[in-house]
């Protein structure tokens, strides 16, 4: 299977406005929002509950677009999604991106009575059902757990009918901005590389 990797903020905001009239199962049996408009709303919240924290919003944006990548595939949308956002907006943001399943078999292992949308609760079979223990206790260990889960629960709450949650143009001065700072990031690290041999000799 050939793997998506978005390049350019234009190529993210695209296939972002493709997600109006998408959805997160091909037969419309899932989620009762689009992708367009679960992306919003999961973003708006985390903007409301993290206000500082633009790549953990970046992510609640961006975090199902597996769904629009690959239709059908509900256990590896969080790996293709995480997989399409890495060169663009990098490792923080594709990371909670991926975890946003695993996050949700955190919580339907650490607090069962949680409520979970139908599909959400269908799907995790599929996605490996709740977490053990043991792979709640190494998952808690994640530097990025605190921040998966918050993202987790944004996207439980975003999947309201007919809310207004803004429009996604708003979100593309953020996307510039990590964008920016991830290629600025990774200069300064192929320089640092460029440099290290004649440092050494
Ligand atoms: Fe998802
Ligand atoms: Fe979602």
């Amino acid at each position: 299977m050939t793997r998506v990797e978005l390049r350019t903020v234009d190529e993210l905001m695209d296939l972002l406005h493709a997600c109006r009239g998408a959805w997160d199962t091909p037969d419309r049996s899932g989620d009762p929002v689009d992708l367009h408009d679960h992306a919003l709303q999961t973003a708006a919240l985390l903007r409301r509950s993290r206000p500082s924290d633009k790549e953990l919003q970046l992510a609640g944006l961006v975090h199902d677009i597996g769904h629009r990548l690959r239709p059908g595939d509900d256990a590896g949308h969080a790996d293709t999604a995480a997989d399409a956002v890495r060169p663009l907006l990098g490792q923080r943001v594709a990371r909670l991106v991926r975890l946003h399943v695993p996050a949700k078999r955190y919580l339907a292992m650490s607090d069962p009575a949680r409520g979970l949308s139908p599909q959400s609760a269908l799907t995790l079979e599929v996605q490996g059902g709740p977490m053990t223990p043991a792979e709640a206790a190494a998952f808690a260990r994640d530097p990025l757990a605190e921040d998966a889960v918050t993202l987790r629960q944004a996207d439980d709450a975003g999947k309201v009918v007919g809310l207004d949650a803004g429009v996604l143009e708003d979100w593309r001065p953020v996307a510039e901005m990590i964008a920016e700072r991830v290629r600025h990031n990774s200069l300064e690290q192929a320089h640092f590389t460029d440099f290290t041999p004649s440092l050494r000799s």
